[in-house]
């Protein structure tokens, strides 16, 4: 029969290290806040009895961890004595009797199945404590795992540790099983008095082994376990994420010439056969489509474009921007909360928003749809195969039909009827040999604007 596990992710910390207005487990990494990615883990590794131990900006962490398809139960640890003081906040949950235990923390957001699943196969195997470690380039702050042969034996906070356990590289990952019929006898027996006077879980590896149980460590990826404390492990676990990220989506089968300076979300979704070309950012909410090309220094968000669509260099897609098939929008264009049809094209200097753009269509050079008229936003429609021509102001409301012209400077106040033309600015007036009068009289209104200066 499958065993049974309750995870209890510890989030109630005070962040102190990270100086910041709120805990650090709301921080994004790859625009998603650090806790989601844990539970999202949880969720992968197939487990849906969670339960979150918040102090902290306690409804913020809650409502944050509940964004993903777990249903997380937040317990809130009035007071911060600690990491297994934290998990005894789950108490009740603990006592209803699980196979596996299994403690994670929030502020380790690379973490995913595998070590998840490893923690879990050793509990299975007969273990009372299984502690995930990792070989770490730096150990400084974390807790040191002290092995012997098979069993570990204890582990040793950093602040505790002697210079020659110090030495030692092998560490604490934070990630914990503990078998569900033991925990609670085990997690009361921790007491506080060490340098930090805090009830640590990590005392639950010489507890269980002066009672006679078992407690081993497995090793996992550095990467995976890498705990975030301050700004500078924020950024340097956002890099982490990234390059995963960026390799797991080439490996699909993603183009990216540079792929270093490329920076995906959360969510980002790239199809196979999609081009990246260098510098582009996506924010949330983005979907790439077959064959499509994202040119260089492009910055899309809440976008959709279709397959074969280009976008950019130097473009810019705002939520709600679609793309159809093999559409173009290129430089120094903002397309937002609109759709541009198959095959339509808006090549330069424009902006794009609350609109319909037809199939076919071509929008000139420095079109502007003017949405918001100060106080609300409109529509443009647009038809199909209709011509925009280049530095018009289409006012909106206002709809253009398909296979309409407009003449290149227009301003365009009223709809206009399929394939009519439509020229929505004065008529051009010419007066021959005109300039130079006007030249003099300019020189003439200089030279007395001086002499009356200097007599001032
Ligand atoms: C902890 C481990 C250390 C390990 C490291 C890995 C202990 C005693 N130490 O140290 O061995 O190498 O993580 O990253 O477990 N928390 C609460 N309530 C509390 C205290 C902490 O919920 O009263 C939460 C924090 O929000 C955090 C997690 O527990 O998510 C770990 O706490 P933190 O203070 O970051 O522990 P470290 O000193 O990093
Ligand atoms: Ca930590």
């Amino acid at each position: 029969m499958e065993r049974t596990c309750l995870a209890i992710i510890l989030a109630a910390g005070e962040s102190t290290r990270m100086k910041s207005a709120m805990s650090k487990v709301l921080h994004p990494v790859a625009g998603r806040a650090m806790i989601s990615h844990v539970v999202d883990a949880l969720a992968s590794a197939s487990i849906s009895d969670v339960a979150l131990v918040v102090g902290r900006d306690a409804e913020a962490v809650a409502a944050a961890a509940n964004t993903g398809d777990v249903a997380v139960t937040a317990l809130l640890q009035k007071e911060r004595l600690g990491t297994a003081h934290a998990v005894l906040a789950a108490r009740e949950a603990i006592a209803k009797g699980y196979d596996d235990i299994l403690v994670v923390f929030g502020d380790t957001p690379l973490i995913t199945a595998a070590p998840l699943e490893a923690a879990r196969d050793g509990l299975a195997a007969g273990n009372d404590v299984v502690v995930i470690g990792f070989q770490a380039a730096d150990p400084t702050g974390y807790g040191r795992l002290i092995v012997e042969g098979d069993a570990l034996v204890a582990i040793r906070e950093h602040r505790d540790a002697s210079e020659e356990e110090r030495r030692i590289t092998y560490c604490n990952g934070g990630l914990m099983a503990i078998d569900g019929r033991k925990a609670l006898d085990l997690l009361d027996r921790v007491g506080n008095t060490n340098a930090k006077g805090e009830y640590y879980l990590t005392d639950l590896v010489e507890i269980v082994r002066s009672l006679g149980g078992r407690a081993i460590a497995v090793e996992a990826p550095e990467e995976e376990l890498t705990g975030c404390n301050t700004r500078a492990e924020l950024a340097y676990i956002e890099r982490l994420w990234q390059q995963r990220r960026r390799h797991e989506l080439m490996l699909a089968g993603v183009s990216m010439v540079a792929p270093e300076t490329v920076f995906l979300s959360w969510d980002t979704a790239l199809a196979q056969d999609v081009l990246v070309e260098p510098n582009v950012v996506f924010g949330p909410g983005v979907r790439v489509e077959s064959g499509a090309i994202i040119h260089a220094f492009s910055h899309l968000e809440g976008a959709h474009v279709r397959a074969g669509a280009a976008v950019g260099p130097f473009a810019r897609l705002r939520t709600g921007a679609d793309l159809g098939a093999n559409s173009k929008v290129g430089n120094f264009c903002e397309v937002k909360k609109a759709e541009i049809g198959a095959g339509a094209k808006v090549s330069h200097l424009t902006y794009i928003g609350d609109a319909f753009v037809g199939a076919g269509t071509n929008i000139g050079a420095g079109t502007i749809t003017c949405n918001y008229d100060g106080v609300d936003k409109h529509v443009t429609r647009i038809g199909a195969n209709a011509f925009i021509g280049s530095n018009s102001a289409l006012v909106a409301p206002v709809s253009i039909g398909d296979g309409a012209l407009i003449a290149s400077g227009s301003v365009i106040t009223e709809d206009v009827p399929a394939d009519a033309v439509a020229f929505g600015r004065a008529r051009q007036e010419v007066k021959p040999g005109r300039a130079p009068i006007l030249r003099e009289r300019y020189k003439a209104e200089k030279l007395a604007r001086k002499i009356a200066k200097a007599a001032e």
